[in-house]
């Protein structure tokens, strides 16, 4: 075990992140996020089905059927609920699941929608129990149940709302509950860029910054970008800023390297803390399989960030494997790492 693989800066560990951090919410981070389906980059599946789905309803003259989006964070979740709501040229609402505390807080949000108007709600297996079965009758029948009274005196009130269209995200759909799950009428999930991908999302970003950037610039941004369009415009600020100080401000291949190696980005876009993970399952679990609550509690992270933000690329990737008996670092892992399984 090497110490600087365990040393990291908090700030390098928070651009690395593919969670949402104040960065991404810079005028010129929120400018490349594109605004119709054509200028949504990869995900071909997804887009077709989206793509289908508003020409009809449009060409209907209703609200489009309610979206459940699913996928690791930074893959275009919040993009998607933006772009359908322009492309239905319709108004949208955002939310999240943890900021709807209490039921009067969805319910002064459903009846200001109009007709065929977009509620998003991110996160959304974590909105609380009581609100999400307020959902219930306002994505079947677009209506709200208001109970007054108690015991034997309860009486319920019936409130039409306008037929709009809910879109909902969560990185996690095993959490969601079945009735919830199952009033989604488009469930799609969203999987990692290619590397063909991101390097036009990279080209896009840099041609709207203004920045030159070679291909073999973006084809090695892309490679270390853990799949995430998020985390490639991130390093792009950042590439930017080291060019432009160290070099003459064109963005190549050493540019890159020599920037990145100092975000502590490897060539396989692994971070800091990906590395720590695979290192704890290596070096004190002996290569697993180990449950993730113990990896969590070694790291001393949240079992969650593990579960949301760092297994799924590691797992995409096959560097680790989830077993019925718990975590397991795959040999691409050791050699990744340049270690040696020892015998038990
Ligand atoms: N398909 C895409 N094409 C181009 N840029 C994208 C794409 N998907 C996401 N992005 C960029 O990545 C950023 C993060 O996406 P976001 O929708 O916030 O992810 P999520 O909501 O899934 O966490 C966006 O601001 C946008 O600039
Ligand atoms: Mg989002």
């Amino acid at each position: 075990m090497t110490d600087d693989i365990f040393s990291y800066t908090s700030e390098q560990q928070g651009i690395l992140t593919c969670a949402s951090l104040p960065i991404d919410q810079e005028p010129d981070i929120i400018s490349l996020r594109p605004e119709r389906l054509k200028d949504y980059i990869g995900q071909a599946e997804v887009l077709e089905t989206l793509e289908i789905a508003i020409k009809a309803a449009k060409q209907r003259g209703e609200a489009l059927d309610h979206v459940l989006l699913h996928g690791p964070p930074g893959l275009g979740k919040t993009t998607l609920s933006h772009i359908i709501a322009n492309e239905m040229g319709t108004k949208l609402v955002l939310t999240s699941g943890p900021a709807l505390e209490k039921g009067g807080d969805l319910v002064g949000m459903l009846t200001h929608l109009d007709v065929g108007d977009v509620l998003f709600i991110d996160e959304i297996h974590r909105t609380p129990r009581a609100v999400e079965e307020l959902l219930y009758p306002a994505m079947e029948d677009f209506s709200i149940d208001f109970i007054f009274d108690k015991g034997i005196h309860a009486r319920s009130h019936r409130f039409p709302l306008k037929p709009f269209t809910l879109v909902g995200a969560t990185t996690r759909v095993g959490l969601l509950s079945a009735p919830l799950r199952d009033r989604f009428g488009l469930f799609r999930s969203l999987d990692f860029y290619t590397n063909e991908d991101l390097e036009k999302i990279v080209r896009r970003s840099a041609a709207l910054l203004n920045l030159t950037i070679t291909s073999d610039g973006a084809a090695e941004l892309a490679k270390r970008s853990r799949g995430t369009p998020r985390i490639i415009n991130r390093l792009l600020k950042r590439v930017r800023d080291y060019a432009q100080v160290r070099e003459d401000g064109k963005i190549t291949r050493k540019t890159v390297e020599q920037a990145l190696q100092l975000e502590g980005v490897d060539h396989a876009g692994l971070t800091p803390l990906d590395r720590r993970y695979i290192e704890t399952i290596i070096n004190y679990y002996n290569g697993g399989p180990v449950g993730i609550e113990a990896v969590a509690a070694t790291l001393q992270e949240e079992t969650d960030t593990l579960v949301d933000v760092v297994e799924p690329f590691l797992l995409k990737t096959g560097l680790i494997m989830r077993t019925s008996t718990g975590r397991k670092a795959s040999d691409t892992a050791y050699l990744h790492l340049g270690l040696r399984r020892t015998p038990i």
